[in-house]
């Protein structure tokens, strides 16, 4: 029987070892984490993350041959096969601040695999790793192996959150690197028969080591683009009286350019986009290639741009000024069916409408209060790191802020109210009661485009959607650049 241990019970270790418990009954998985209440959570009903489908997947292997363990060393030691599935955050000090990976993480994990190992392993890079990390990691691994040998693959993972299981389930591609020796293509051939037990074997890619590594940075890259473009483009219909979405529409029928990722938003956030950009930059500048780490630059560039429009936006249509004004803010997470906020575009929104002194009233489904408000205090790049692993701040809660527990509550006696994650539970809300309990004039701020912007004028709002025709209102008061 093959045992494999993944190190790291986060939104990519938890979901992705539970479905290949799930798929692959003959082999014992084990999760594990130095982060104790996580590992609780996962042996609880109350699992640490919110995905759907998530739930009834764990239920049906927990115990059987999916397990969740604090012990990283002894299932370390135990495994055929070790998955590293760590955080690797946007470093926030030293070389490379703002912009490179920070593998404190990584490098840690990798020295226990060394220390505790007493019989040959395949080491496989889950997290999202710098081009290179592998020989990095196979340096520190050989320097302490006391004979033992370890093969090294990269094995990105290219799930969304939300939809963390049926991409798991069904994903487009599983991507395999390795070295091109044959003890590599052999570490390639065990890992690759872990896959085939549901994945078509036309999906399963192989390829060198460095190819693997680079094709998740560039496909993250490429997606962000995607929503940076369209974005760009928002900022034009508005200037044009163009509506993005019957751009996207029409731009995105063209087979060679397809439908999907083209919805103008507020911005991109997530775990991954943004520092992996930041990261793809920083390597195109180490490679002494700075036109190409400015183009990446960009794709960012227009993100922060985005945000910083919307807040514009809100004020200036405000008479200028959002100073003690209430606004609602609904929604908080990156996107909607998850409850993480990491690089949230609703952390800068919230941020830019403080500066101007606004009291915010948020609501979220999914997002806990003690966490909204501790993340309107961190400082960037800290959001990136586990709970555990944020440093501590010193004030507890941002005086401005109450967060409530439903959209009305929120929304009672605002002046306007800012849409800023696409959770569906928004498209059918009562806005004629919303209207009738607001302050007049009335503001809809719709930073995802899912409300129905002529019923809600028809109600009495004044109503801006990203990208689509102003009103006339909007149109009288200029956001200032
Ligand atoms: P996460 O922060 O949710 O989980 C990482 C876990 O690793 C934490 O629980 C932490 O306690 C644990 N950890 C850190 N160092 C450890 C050590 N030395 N020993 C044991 N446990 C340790 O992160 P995540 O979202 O699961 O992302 C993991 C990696 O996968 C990142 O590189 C990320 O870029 C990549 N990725 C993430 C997603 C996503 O949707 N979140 C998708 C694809 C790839
Ligand atoms: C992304 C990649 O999609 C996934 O393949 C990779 O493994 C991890 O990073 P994730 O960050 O979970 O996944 O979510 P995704 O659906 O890609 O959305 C990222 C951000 O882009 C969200 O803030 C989302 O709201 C935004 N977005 C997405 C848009 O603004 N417009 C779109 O058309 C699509």
């Amino acid at each position: 029987m093959v045992k494999i241990c993944c190190i790291g019970a986060g939104y990519v270790g938890g979901p992705t070892m539970a479905v290949i418990a799930l798929k692959c009954p003959s082999i014992e998985v084990v999760v594990v984490d130095i982060w104790e209440p996580r590992i609780a959570a996962w042996n609880s009903d109350q699992l640490p993350i919110y995905e759907p489908g998530l739930y009834d997947v764990v239920k049906e292997c927990r115990g059987r041959n999916l397990f969740f363990s604090k012990d990283v060393e002894k299932h370390v030691a135990e495994a055929d096969i070790v998955f590293v599935s760590v955080n690797t955050p946007t470093k926030t000090q030293g070389l490379g601040a703002g912009k490179a990976a920070d593998l404190t993480y990584w490098e840690s994990a990798a020295r226990t695999i060394a220390d505790v190992s007493k019989s040959d392993k395949i080491v496989v890079e889950k997290s999202t790793v710098p081009v290179k990390t592998a020989e990095a990691i196979e340096k520190i691994l050989t320097h302490n192996s006391k004979g033992i040998k370890f093969q090294i693959l990269s094995n990105p993972e290219f799930l969304a959150e939300g939809t963390a299981i049926e991409d798991l389930f069904q994903p487009d591609r599983v991507l395999i690197g390795g070295r091109e020796t044959p003890e590599g293509q052999k570490a390639i051939q065990a890992l690759k028969s872990v896959y085939a037990h549901w994945v078509p074997e036309d999906r399963i890619l192989t390829t060198n080591l460095w190819s693997a590594e680079l094709s998740k940075l560039a496909a993250n890259a490429f997606l962000a683009q995607r929503i940076s473009s369209v974005n760009a483009m928002s900022a034009l219909c508005e200037a044009t009286g163009a509506d993005v979405a019957e751009v996207s529409y029409a731009v995105g029928k063209d087979s060679r350019i397809g439908p999907k990722f083209l919805n103008a938003s507020v911005g991109f956030g997530g775990f991954c986009f943004p520092k992996d950009i930041l990261n793809l930059v920083y390597i195109c500048e180490c490679n002494g290639l700075p036109e190409v780490a400015e183009y990446w630059k960009q794709v960012i560039k227009i993100n922060d741009y985005q945000k910083s429009r919307f807040v514009n936006r809100v004020v200036s249509s405000m008479f200028n000024t959002v100073s003690q004004k209430k606004i609602a803010i609904l929604g908080f997470a990156f996107k909607k069916d998850t409850g993480d906020t990491r690089e949230t575009p609703a952390i800068d929104v919230c941020q830019g409408l403080l500066g101007d002194k606004a009291l915010l009233s948020i609501y979220d489904p999914q997002v806990q209060k003690e966490h909204i408000q501790r993340d309107l205090i961190m400082k960037k790049f800290d959001w990136d790191h586990p709970l555990h692993l944020q440093p501590k701040s010193a004030s507890s809660a941002v005086e401005q802020v109450t967060v409530t527990s439903d959209a009305y509550e929120a929304t009672k006696e605002a002046h306007g109210v800012c849409i800023l994650t696409e959770w569906d539970e928004f498209k059918t809300l009562d806005y004629k009661k919303i209207y009738d309990n607001m302050q007049k004039p009335a503001f809809v701020f719709d930073g995802r485009n899912v409300v129905n912007a002529d019923k809600l004028r028809e109600i009495g709002f004044i109503v801006y959607s990203i990208g689509k025709p102003l009103d006339a209102w909007l149109k009288d008061m200029p956001a200032i650049a």
